[in-house]
């Protein structure tokens, strides 16, 4: 049985007795399950105060010197989606990220990583549509974007489906594929920093036909290489396309250091898992997360056993 088979088999074991190990013996990192979010807004929590990383921008802040505009991020209203913000919220879900940034941190700065796919770049997929990218990583980002240490950049690499701008309730604007068609663009001109001083956002940009052609050129190695060493201390988070329908996140996967494969529990099948890890096949770092686990009987115990 192969490595992924492996993989793809354990993942519908866990499905039927809810339980996960911590790392399989298949060499894949399994990381924690993220529970759905509830379906009506949580109840008013006290708003826990900002940590100091992810205050607003002040006015005299270097973030504001630049050309780079400035968009507001409508933290409460986040918070009221279920999202992870520094507004506070639901402390289960804060904590799953917790746990799910603590190894992809890490490893981002970890020496001996090869110098085409550097640690700190990091990429969320999955097999289908659907299956929680995007939330997963606007989570992902928020909660390393509360960190004193890191500054965050999200990218938007869903160029054929872009949500990331829409769910955090921004108009669309100019980003990736403007700057991979345009070389007198620089990342500046198109980069959103936020009111979040620590977290910038680099939306989808200006939707092509050439896509996956772009995504896969020396243009965008060129920029992905830049982007990942302009400042030492910045993670940067791509929400990225299904694996199973175009080439563009496979593309995509081979500039990319860490790879987070989002399974979507009692949805994503063995077969399609299977599928999408066989894209993957060769790269050295990829990664699980179980995400919507809500309603699977003993995810409690299988919470307290990754805890622990
Ligand atoms: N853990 C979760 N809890 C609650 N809702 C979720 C969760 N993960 C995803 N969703 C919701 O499921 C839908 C699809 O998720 P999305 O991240 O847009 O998928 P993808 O980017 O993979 O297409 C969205 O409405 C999203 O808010
Ligand atoms: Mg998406």
């Amino acid at each position: 049985m192969s490595i992924i088979e492996k993989a793809a088999r354990r993942i519908d074991l866990e499905r039927g007795q809810a339980s996960m190990p911590a790392k399989s013996d298949a060499g894949i990192d399994v990381l924690e399950p993220v529970a759905a979010a509830p379906s009506l807004p949580p109840p008013a929590a006290p708003a826990l105060p900002l940590p100091e990383a992810a205050q607003p921008a002040p006015a005299d802040s270097p973030a504001l010197r630049h050309n780079t505009r400035i968009v507001d991020l409508d933290l409460a209203k986040m918070r009221d989606m279920g999202l992870v913000t520094a507004a506070g919220g639901r402390t289960r879900l804060l904590e799953d990220f917790r746990i799910i940034k603590r190894p992809l941190l890490k490893r981002a700065f970890a020496e001996g990583q090869p110098k085409d796919k550097p640690g700190n770049l990091i990429m969320l997929t999955s097999s289908l549509p659907g299956e929680g990218k995007t939330y997963c990583a606007i989570n992902l980002a928020m909660s390393i974007a509360m960190e004193l240490d890191h500054t965050v950049l999200l990218v938007d690499a869903d160029v054929a489906r872009p949500s990331v701008l829409r769910t955090l309730g921004l108009p669309a604007q100019r980003g990736l594929m403007d700057l991979l068609v345009d070389d007198k663009l620089d990342v500046s001109d198109v980069l959103l920093r936020t009111n979040v001083d620590t977290l910038a956002i680099l939306s989808a940009g200006t939707s092509t036909p050439r896509a996956t052609e772009l995504l896969a050129s020396s243009t965008m190695a060129n920029l992905v290489h830049e982007i990942a060493n302009r400042y030492p201390d910045r993670i940067v988070i791509f929400d990225s396309p299904p694996l199973l329908l175009t080439s563009e996140a496979r593309a995509l996967a081979s500039h990319m250091g860490q790879i987070v494969v989002v399974v979507e529990a009692q949805k994503t099948t063995q077969h399609a898992l299977g599928e999408a890890l066989r894209q993957l096949d060769g790269h050295p770092n990829v990664n699980l997360i179980y995400n919507k686990t809500r309603d699977i009987p003993g995810i409690e115990e299988t919470y307290d056993y990754h805890y622990g």
